[in-house]
């Protein structure tokens, strides 16, 4: 018996579906919001229907003789949450997360002023509606166009420069633009939900819908100043979250002090409106481009800058600008980002989050100066291919972006394209094909596996970590196969609950490299064990049951933890994407419609090549939705966002969605993990919206610098 590196997936991978596939869809996997601890009651959050300014009064009469009504908690009644500390808070300048029921202060329109608790969630739902605060409102702001004079660098940075600035102004092709990319809202389609149960004063179990339960433990024991491991957090399954379930948000806290007040177990779900404001959201952001090259098409310099909006009472900042930093071989380059405060509430990580705003501009410029130069944008690419990390000069631990191209042009006949926009014209539909790229860091982290082999031969892997529905037991079960040589259906992987073994959240698109790590190297370790109880006698197909039975064992275990590797040190670490779309658009209306889609990853090996799949389409659609149709819409005249539920929220349906092909290089990275695998789940969706917006303009010749890509904007 040895330690083989895995080098291709058994046969049956290609077809093995996800191991809890069944559950899904037969309606036997349990969210957080579907378990019923007795006693259970429900809360339901009453939101300020003013944007920013005071409570004046509350008056919940009504609302407490309603039938069934437990407790109303406000401001004026609420248990104190010990964590939250006012003399820190000052530290830090008065920002930090929104603390629930803590004073009169309101910062964004929606932000939960009462949370009402009944036996039933009906009666709860109807008591809300009796509960009347009056305000004293002040005068909000809400738009970023109208208020970019109010931002400043984050942490007093958000600057950078690599070689002369504002070169682009002097190079014989240059263009500057500006893009804007509104405010999308996560919206998986689990809402937001917790179940909190104190069961004793000093102990809480959580049933919560989050994408990382020791983080979530984590951030609960702090707040309510318990030991960590008297905090227990469930979420075995959740339905999505794309970032929104990164961080602990006022609604838990909310359920928790509600629990705690009728001392029986309390739901909070959250109503898809509520889903807009208390869970984040892809922060709209201003861009503007500038960028240079020479005739031959060698980019000479790029400028970016960015404006994202935050909220006033904390500073939320991602990375738009990075792309511009890394994506490409140019000498110079200057960025600037700024965050702007508004009356909102935070926006919070979502799907690439940074980069997908940041591509969306660059991608879409550099498709702009392909027309300029007249030089076909896959070339234009080529020609500016970074061999080695712009910005560090390391070389990368794994790229194979060109072989991207070559095989998402050849699938989605680039040939094809017409250099010259609004050429083809089929049956009223314009013609058009369009590309954009993406890359995301690919991370690795410390993270612990215990694995068990069972007298009956069955193997348990067990990890904190979630799995928010890209298929993360499934590919744990397919590396642990591998290297144990024994089937997946003897496999079991026990995750999302705070007191199994250490994970990272799930997040970055690291899971598989970080808590694949572990699988690979507790494997590797059990295998020793085995190995050293039969001593030379081993063969590469050990009957693991029989080994336990002749040395008259239960069970066998080991706990693995790995680190999250050095590759950092001396590589740059990313996944790479392109995106290659071929869209109609309408001549008389200016609707788009997707014809195809090609999307390949260089994400390292791939290890489970049917969710590897599935999350790719994902990420696609998701970019098809920025694309074309998702816009959280403030009113500003009254702060208050007017689209908010599914009827005006429009995502992609399935008559939105066509053939989406996912394309892998499928080459291992050497340097990241034994697994030879990168993340694929961010870069998924980096670098879309531009592709469809420079297949729009290829088609039609109407450059949008504005998402969504709405009719109006094509004809406009
Ligand atoms: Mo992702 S934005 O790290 O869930």
């Amino acid at each position: 018996m040895k330690t083989a590196t895995i080098k291709t997936m058994p046969s049956s991978a290609e077809g093995m579906g996800r191991v809890d596939g069944r559950l899904k869809v037969t309606g036997a996997a349990k969210y957080s919001a579907e378990y019923a601890p007795a006693g259970l009651a429900y809360g339901v959050l009453v939101g300020s229907t003013i944007t920013k300014g005071s409570i004046t009064a509350i008056d919940t009469k009504a609302a407490l003789k309603a039938p069934g009504v437990l407790a109303i908690i406000t401001h004026l009644n609420a248990p104190k949450v010990p964590g939250d500390q006012p003399e820190k808070d000052k530290k830090a300048g008065g920002k930090g997360a929104l603390k629930i029921f803590y004073d009169d202060k309101i910062y964004y329109n929606g932000q939960p002023v009462a949370v009402v608790v009944a036996d039933t969630f009906e009666r709860a739902l109807f008591a809300a509606s009796l509960v009347k605060a009056t305000y004293q409102a002040e005068k909000h702001i809400t738009s970023l166009p109208d208020n970019i004079e109010k931002g400043f660098p984050p942490h007093g940075e958000g600057a950078y420069k690599r070689g002369a600035e504002d070169a682009w102004k002097t190079a014989p092709f240059k263009l500057e633009q500006e893009y804007i990319v509104p405010t999308v809202t996560h919206n998986p389609m689990e809402l937001h939900a917790i179940i909190a149960r104190w069961d004793a004063d000093d102990k809480l179990s959580v049933w919560d819908k989050t994408q990382g339960v020791k983080d979530t433990q984590q951030d609960l024991a702090r707040l309510f100043k318990l030991p960590k491991e008297n905090v227990q957090v469930h979420s075995e399954f959740v339905g999505g979250a794309f970032g929104s379930a990164l961080r602990t948000w006022p609604h838990e806290v909310a359920a928790i002090l509600a629990a705690k007040v009728v001392k029986r177990p309390v739901k909070v779900v959250l109503s898809r409106a509520d889903m807009f404001t208390s869970v984040g959201y892809r922060p709209f952001t201003w861009q503007k481009i500038g960028i240079g090259a020479t005739a031959d098409g060698k980019l000479t310099g790029i400028t970016h800058e960015a404006a994202g909006q935050t909220s006033s009472y904390e500073n939320f900042t991602e990375g738009p600008t990075g792309v511009s930093q890394n994506l490409y071989a140019c000498p110079n380059v200057n960025t600037k980002y700024n965050i702007v405060p508004l009356d909102i509430a935070t926006p919070t990580w979502m799907r690439g989050p940074g980069e997908a705003t940041g591509s969306f501009a660059l991608e879409s410029a550099l498709d702009e100066l392909s027309y300029q130069l007249k030089i076909d944008p896959v070339e234009l690419r080529i020609r500016n291919y970074a061999e080695k990390d712009p910005d560090s000069g390391k070389p990368f631990s794994s790229k194979f972006l060109k072989e991207a191209y070559e095989l998402g042009a050849d699938h989605i006949g680039w040939k094809n394209r017409k250099q010259e926009p609004g050429m083809v014209k089929e049956h009223g539909w314009y013609v058009g094909y369009g590309m954009g790229g993406g890359m995301f860091g690919a991370y690795r982290d410390r993270a612990t596996i215990k694995a068990t082999m069972k007298a009956n031969g069955t193997l348990l892997l067990q990890s904190a970590v979630s799995d928010i529905g890209p298929g993360t037991g499934t590919a744990m079960v397919l590396i642990a196969a591998e290297q144990m040589n024994m089937p997946a259906e003897k496999i079991k992987f026990e995750l999302g609950d705070s007191s199994l073994p250490n994970a990272p959240t799930q997040g970055g698109s690291a899971t598989t490299a970080s808590v694949g790590s572990a699988v690979y190297k507790a494997c590797a370790d059990l295998k020793e064990k085995f190995q050293k109880l039969i001593g030379n006698g081993g063969t590469d197909n050990p009957d693991y049951a029989k080994i336990l039975k002749e040395h008259n064992l239960a069970s066998l275990d080991v706990i693995t933890e790995t680190d999250g590797g050095n590759g950092m040190q001396t590589y740059a670490m990313n996944s790479w994407s392109v995106h290659f779309v071929k869209v109609l658009v309408n001549a008389a209306t200016g609707v788009v419609k997707i014809d195809k889609v090609a999307c390949v990853s260089d994400c390292g090996r791939i290890i489970s090549p049917k969710t590897a799949r599935s999350q790719v389409i994902g990420g696609a659609i998701g970019g098809i939705g920025m694309a074309l149709m998702e816009e959280s819409v403030i009113d500003h005249r009254y702060g208050r966002y007017i689209n908010n539920n599914f009827a005006d929220y429009h995502v992609p349906v399935n008559a939105d969605i066509p053939q989406i092909d996912a394309l892998f290089v499928n080459k291992p990275d050497p340097i990241i993990n034994p697994m030879g695998a990168k993340g694929m789940a961010e870069i998924a969706l980096i670098g879309m919206a531009a592709a469809v917006a420079n297949a729009v303009y290829n088609a039609s010749g109407k450059r949008v610098r504005e998402l969504p890509i709405t009719p109006d904007k094509v004809m406009g």
